[in-house]
């Protein structure tokens, strides 16, 4: 029996069926980080996931780390959104905003008065930042102060209010992929000695003070966090990253989230073995996965819900071709952050004759 069309809850809501759409940057905002109105039909066809996930928002227009990517900071930002949920919401969706502060993953070309990026400590990655005027190297980045910290995670706390107010079901922390949250937890990005830096008690504080400021906002069951332990992306290492995570979730325990998502990337550890017993809420698994994948995780109690990534970027549609078995619309990388409606709102989805 297929488990995928079953409901859940998660959180505060009663999803229809276990897909979730991916949170996916697809970089069509303009350059004050006010959502295009082509989202509003983006988000709107994919409305029959249980819960969708946005793309990654800024909080402050100092977390923007790539072109064109959205905020939730001014009335404007607020303003599109509402078009986007009010959509969502007509079609009969449930949707969370996932909430990005990119830290040192970000260039001054992006940042309020060509600033530097802001993170835990001046360590600058490897790699190039995407930018208007194309690849550029990534720049080391200023450390905030503690003092800075307090205001970075009361951006958060805004942020939240502010999505809720333009009609999100709640918001998700994006606590993976070498970002803001995983610079601090992380070893080799973390190199404080005040009481966000040291020891991992120390380390996951910025994440655990940043996931108590939107729960006191939204409420622990409308609040989720996506992790990614041994990604590696964005040039983040851990020195001992299963203590890390283990620690980090054990801690998630008294502030009883709606979910979380974990999306990891290690070959030898089995971080949902390790990680799952150790939640209370609805565990999530992302991540390369199709339909019998999803099936098993289901059937064999792995995962409470499943998230889909580039599977629902190219099938608007995408609970209805895993119920009948229709083929699959391949995505198209050339356009995941072009601008436009091309390889955007133009997938198509299965016509009346072809539904089953
Ligand atoms: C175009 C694109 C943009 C993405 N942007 C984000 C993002 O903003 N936030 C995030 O947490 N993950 C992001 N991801 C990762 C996805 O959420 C997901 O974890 C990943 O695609 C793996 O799932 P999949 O194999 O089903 O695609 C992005 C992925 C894609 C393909």
């Amino acid at each position: 029996m297929s488990r995928l069309f079953t409901p859940v809850q998660v959180g505060r809501y009663t999803l229809p069926n276990r897909f979730v759409m991916a949170p996916m940057t697809r970089s069509r905002a303009d350059d004050h980080g006010v959502q295009s109105e082509l989202a509003v039909t983006y988000y709107a066809q994919r409305a029959d996931a249980g819960l969708i996930v946005t793309e990654g928002v800024f909080p402050d227009a100092a977390g923007k780390g790539y072109v064109r990517t959205p905020g939730i900071a001014t009335e404007a930002q607020v303003e599109a959104w509402k078009l986007v949920t009010a959509a969502v919401h007509a079609r009969g969706g449930r949707i969370f905003m996932q909430l990005m502060h990119a830290g040192r993953i970000s260039h001054p070309s992006m940042q309020p008065d060509g600033r530097l990026p802001v993170a835990p400590s001046a360590i600058k990655p490897a790699g190039q930042a995407w930018t208007d005027q194309g690849q550029q190297d990534f720049v080391t980045p200023r450390a905030l102060s503690t003092d800075e910290v307090a205001l970075v995670i009361e951006d958060y706390r805004q942020a939240t209010r502010r999505a809720l107010e333009a009609g999100f079901d709640g918001v998700e922390l994006h606590g993976a992929s070498g970002y803001l949250p995983e610079q601090f937890l992380s070893s080799g990005t973390n190199h404080r000695d005040d009481q966000y830096g040291g020891p991992i008690a120390n380390r996951a504080r910025f994440m655990l003070d940043t996931l108590r400021a939107m729960v006191e906002q939204a409420g622990s069951d409308r609040v989720g966090l996506k992790i990614s332990p041994e990604m590696n992306f964005n040039d983040i290492v851990d020195a001992n990253p299963q203590e890390t995570y283990t620690y980090l979730v054990e801690q998630l325990k008294p502030l009883g989230l709606a979910y979380l998502h974990v999306a990891p990337y290690s070959k030898e550890v089995d971080y949902h073995a390790l990680l799952r017993p150790r939640f209370d809420g609805a565990y999530l698994i992302g991540g390369g996965l199709d339909q019998a994948s999803a099936e098993a995780a289901l059937a064999d109690g792995r995962a409470d819900a499943t998230v889909f990534g580039s599977a629902f970027l190219a099938n608007p549609d995408l609970p209805q071709r895993f119920r009948q078995g229709a083929p699959l619309n391949t995505p198209d990388r050339a356009t995941f952050f072009a601008p436009g409606a091309a390889g955007y709102i133009d997938y198509p989805a299965l016509t009346t004759a072809e539904i089953a």
